[in-house]
C-alpha cells in the first residue's frame, strides 16, 4: 500500500460561494485505479463528495473528470500513473455547469449529440435479410464506433471551451460512425448541420480531443474527413 494526497475540487452551489479544494490522505495500491482512491475518500472520509461512476472498467464513459490537469476515465487511469510528489489533483471537466464536485451538466454535451441524428437512416425495405455491408465498409467507420460518450474530447477542446454551441468533436465522431456507413442514407442532412457556423469549422485542429480519448479513437482525423465530405460533397 501506498500514501496518496488526493486534492479534489469541491463546490456545492447550495451552499459554497466558490470552489475550493478538499485534500485527502488514502492508503491504496499501486496498481488500483484513481477510482478507486475517490471511493476510499467518498465511502471512508467524507461521503459528502460527489462524482459519477457505473461500470468501473471503461465501458459507460461516466466518470471523466481532469486527473492532474488531463481529461481521462477515474476507472482508467493506475495510482503509480498519475501520482506526482505522492500527490494527484482532480478536477471536474471544463467547460460544462459543475452541479456537484465532479459531477458537471451533460445535457448541453447530450444536446449536440442528437443533434448530428446519431442512429441509421435508411427507410427502404431491407427485404428478407438484414442490410448486407462488405468488410471493407464495416472497417471505413470501425474507429468511430468506439466512442462511448464520455466527453472527454468536447470538453478538452479550446474551441468547446470558447463557445459552448460548437457542436463539438464527440458529435461529430458520432456523425462520422453512420456518415461513412454504407447502409446509411442521413449523410446529406448531417453534412448540413455539421457544415454551418457552430459545426465541424470551429475545429482549430488542436488535437487535444485525441489526446484525450479513452478509447484511443483518431478523433482529429475523424474530424478531417467530416470536413473533406463536407467540401467536397462526397462521402463515398
Ligand atoms: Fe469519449 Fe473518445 Fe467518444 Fe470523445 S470520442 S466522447 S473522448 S470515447
Ligand atoms: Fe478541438 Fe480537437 Fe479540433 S481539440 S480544435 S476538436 S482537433
Ligand atoms: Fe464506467 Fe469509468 S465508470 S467508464
Amino acid at each position: 500500500m501506498i500514501k496518496v494526497h488526493l486534492k479534489i475540487k469541491r463546490f456545492n452551489p447550495e451552499k459554497d460561494k466558490k470552489p475550493w479544494w478538499g485534500e485527502y490522505d488514502v492508503e491504496v495500491e499501486p496498481t488500483d485505479r484513481v477510482l478507486d482512491a475517490l471511493h476510499e475518500v467518498k465511502w471512508n472520509i467524507d461521503g459528502t463528495l460527489a462524482l459519477r461512476r457505473s461500470c468501473a472498467h471503461g465501458v459507460c464513459g461516466s466518470d471523466a473528470m481532469r486527473i492532474n490537469g488531463r481529461n481521462r476515465l477515474a476507472c482508467h487511469r493506475l495510482i503509480r500513473d498519475e501520482i506526482q510528489n505522492g500527490q494527484i489533483t482532480i478536477e471536474p471537466l471544463l467547460g460544462l455547469r459543475v452541479i456537484k464536485d465532479l459531477i458537471v451538466d451533460m445535457e448541453p454535451f447530450f444536446a449536440h449529440y442528437r443533434s448530428i441524428m446519431p442512429y441509421l437512416v435508411n427507410d427502404t425495405d431491407p427485404g428478407p435479410r438484414e442490410r448486407l455491408q462488405s468488410p471493407e465498409d464495416r472497417a471505413r467507420f470501425d474507429d468511430t464506433t468506439k466512442c462511448i460518450l464520455c466527453a472527454a474530447c468536447t470538453t478538452s477542446c479550446p474551441s468547446f471551451w470558447a463557445r459552448g454551441e460548437y457542436v463539438g468533436p464527440a458529435a461529430i465522431v458520432q456523425a462520422h460512425r453512420f456518415i461513412f456507413d454504407s447502409r446509411d442514407q442521413g449523410a446529406a442532412e448531417r453534412l448540413e448541420v455539421l457544415g454551418d457556423s457552430n459545426g465541424v469549422w470551429r475545429c482549430r485542429t488542436v488535437f487535444n480531443c485525441t489526446e484525450a480519448c479513452p478509447r484511443g479513437i483518431e478523433v482529429t482525423k475523424a474530424i478531417g474527413e467530416v470536413k473533406q465530405a463536407i467540401a467536397s460533397g462526397k462521402v463515398r
